[in-house]
């Protein structure tokens, strides 16, 4: 297979891309990224010399760059992971969220539909379909709701996958997981976020009351729902992913600080999110009855795991909060 992965050099595509590598020897993989903010080609420094493997910095937006890529390597499935992903930023202003998650996702189909692609998985949110009540799950079934206008872009982006497969019978499979975590996540994001300011003896910002609950999954099992789908998932359908580990933010901030033995007083709530969506949480019966997925890291085990991912990973993530993480890169790549 050539695969072609977009947004491969962020947290989930850097995971999904070594995952790949290590697993199917005799596949190529097209890592394209623009390397905003959220790009870092420091978490795939153990395979950018794999003989496999191949990076090029582009716009997914840009149709004769990602046409090249697509043509001139015979790409036959694309993944699309790359995405304005922080609901905070969202609310900031929904320009580029608007840009690369539908814009982006409609050059990639063009090109999906063009060259005949034969899989075509769109990596969606859970956040598309709102916020729940105290009771209820996600399931596929569920009408779209996004509340944020990150996962308003997101939405659009899966109608129009799932128009390109209606209309023009691009082989699209569009996935919905919950919220991840795990090695190489940007510290704007919940866990890691908490566990750097705890590391740096910060103030850890809850926002609200704290009380909102998100369904939490571990990187790993996400790419191997990922990795399922791409090769036995039936295009035209849509797979949720989730682990059913519901947890509150202030549960998630006060394992984090009992793990690092600092002070529940670290605790500083502050403004609430606007519109901030109260509870996620997925019903995933579909793609373990299915595709027979089932998740393999408990939310405990992993969040353990990840504190101490951390612990041990402190200069990559002292080169982000210093901002020194893309100046090698992003200048190498510049320059070609
Ligand atoms: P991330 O922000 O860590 O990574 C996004 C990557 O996309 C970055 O490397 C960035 O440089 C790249 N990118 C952004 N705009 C681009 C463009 N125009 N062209 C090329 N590359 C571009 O995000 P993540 O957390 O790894 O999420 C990846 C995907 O998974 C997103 O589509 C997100 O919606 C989805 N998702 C994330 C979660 C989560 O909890 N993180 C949960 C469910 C779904
Ligand atoms: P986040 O990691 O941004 O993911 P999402 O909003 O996509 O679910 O946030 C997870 C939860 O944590 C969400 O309810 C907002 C909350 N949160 C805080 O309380 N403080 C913070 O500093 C951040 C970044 C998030």
């Amino acid at each position: 297979m050539n695969l072609l992965v977009t947004g491969g050099a962020g947290f989930i595509g850097s995971n999904f891309v070594m995952r790949m590598l290590a697993r199917y020897p005799s596949y190529r993989i097209f890592n394209v990224d623009k390397l905003t903010y959220a790009g870092n080609l420091e978490n795939l420094e153990s395979v950018e010399s794999h003989p496999n493997y191949k990076f090029f910095m582009a716009d997914i937006c840009n149709r004769p760059a990602m046409e090249r890529i697509v043509r001139d390597h015979k790409v036959d499935a694309i993944m699309n992971i790359a995405a304005e992903s922080h609901v905070d930023r969202s609310i900031q202003g929904a320009a580029e969220f608007v840009q690369t998650n539908v814009s982006g996702t409609n050059v990639l189909l063009e090109l999906g539909r063009e060259y005949k692609i034969t899989r075509f998985l769109q990596v969606s949110t859970d956040e598309v379909y709102g916020s729940l009540g105290p009771s209820g799950k996600f399931t596929e079934e569920t009408p779209l709701h996004p509340n944020s206008p990150y996962a308003a872009s997101k939405a659009a982006a899966d109608l129009l996958a799932q128009a390109y497969h209606h209309t023009h019978g691009v082989p699209v499979m569009i996935t919905r997981c919950s919220n991840n975590y795990g090695p190489f996540q940007f510290p704007e994001k919940l866990i890691p976020l908490m566990i750097v300011n705890a590391l740096n003896d910060k103030p850890l910002p809850v926002y609200g009351d704290g009380k909102n609950v998100r369904d939490w999954l571990e990187v790993s099992d996400h790419c191997s729902a990922l990795d399922l789908v791409l090769h036995a998932g039936k295009p035209g359908e849509v797979y949720n992913i989730g682990g059913s580990n519901e947890k509150n933010n202030l549960e998630v901030v006060r394992l984090i600080l009992g793990m690092l033995k600092k002070p529940d007083s670290f605790i500083t709530f502050v403004k609430d999110r606007l519109g901030h969506d109260r509870r996620y949480a997925i019903d995933s019966m579909k793609i373990q009855k299915e595709l027979k997925w089932k998740p393999s890291v408990t939310f405990e085990e992993g969040l353990k795991k990840t504190v101490q991912w951390y612990l041990d990973h402190r200069a990559w993530w002292e080169r982000i909060v210093s901002g020194e993480y893309q100046e090698y890169y992003r200048k190498m790549y510049e320059e070609r």
